[in-house]
């Protein structure tokens, strides 16, 4: 008999940023797993087609386009789930930007669009839907960090700033909410080959640069990340709070 602890039959789950790269993969993996998908992201665009994917898997799938930037735009889209579905059991907390600058060159504005994307529309959303699960005294919540949510690497101060703030946010809403048994884990993918990266696998020296660092010598596709994703939505991570679940081909082991 198979084993069930990654059944996700009879669970709803909200994934920002579901339009493409690793937003999209883990929405579909959470659908092979059985889960219905509420899909979000910045602006409608590509989502309708994530969301015919679901559905030929055989799950439900409705899309709203939510900007993670503003609470006002969060609260609307989980209310939009909530009254699609009737409960959230899954949040994968996917949504985020990378736009490097040298630190010394980083303007007000490119500071406080990472803040408000990665670390305050995360926050906001795991509070949005956080209070239904602790209420319900149940609920997984996955935050997408980074390798850079514990590593540094230049030039990237802002986005590494913002990637540890999602570690240990991760860590103190775990703390927070386990009395609620409301599970709140993270996910530290490695350099993976999505748009969000482009500008490093078109640049021969950076891209070489980062492969170095990978023990196990070569970059993530999106695949890599889904089966993390799944685990942590799933019964068989019952037991498993607070932690970081690194997908860096050894990056971070050394
Ligand atoms: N690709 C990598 O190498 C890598 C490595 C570590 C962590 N991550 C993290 O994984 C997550 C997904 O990255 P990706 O590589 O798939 O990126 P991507 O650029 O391919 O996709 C990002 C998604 O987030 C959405 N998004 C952006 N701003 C938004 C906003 N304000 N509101 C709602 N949605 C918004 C986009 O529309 C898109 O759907 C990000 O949090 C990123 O920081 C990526």
């Amino acid at each position: 008999m198979a084993y069930s602890g990654f059944d996700l039959s009879g669970k709803a789950a909200f994934v920002t940023g579901a339009s493409r790269g690793i937003g999209r993969a883990i929405a579909l993996g959470l659908a092979e797993s059985g889960a219905d998908l509420f899909l979000c992201s910045r602006t409608l665009a590509d989502l309708q087609a994530v969301a015919r994917e679901v559905r030929a898997r055989g799950r439900k799938a409705e899309v709203a386009a939510v900007d993670v930037g503003s609470v006002e735009s969060i609260q609307a889209g989980v209310g939009a789930a909530l009254r699609t579905f009737g409960q959230i059991d899954i949040l994968v907390n996917n949504a985020g930007i990378n736009k490097p600058l040298p630190a010394l060159e980083v303007t007000e504005d490119n500071f406080n669009e990472h803040v408000a994307v990665n670390l305050k529309g995360l926050f906001f959303c795991a509070q949005a839907v956080g209070r239904t699960m602790v209420a319900r005294r149940t609920g997984k919540i996955i935050n997408i960090s980074s390798t850079l949510g514990i590593v540094g690497a230049a030039p990237r101060s802002v986005y590494s700033m913002t990637k540890g703030g999602v570690t240990l946010l991760t860590k103190a809403l775990a703390l927070e909410w386990a009395p609620f048994n409301v599970h709140v884990n993270a996910i530290g993918p490695t350099l993976i080959r999505t748009d969000l990266t482009r500008f490093v696998q078109d640049d021969p020296v950076a891209y070489d640069r980062m492969l170095a660092k990978i023990p196990l010598g070569r970059a993530g596709e999106v695949q890599d990340v889904v089966g993390a994703a799944i685990y942590l939505a799933s019964p068989a991570s019952d037991l498993v709070t607070g932690h970081l679940l690194m997908v860096d081909g050894g990056w971070t082991a050394q």
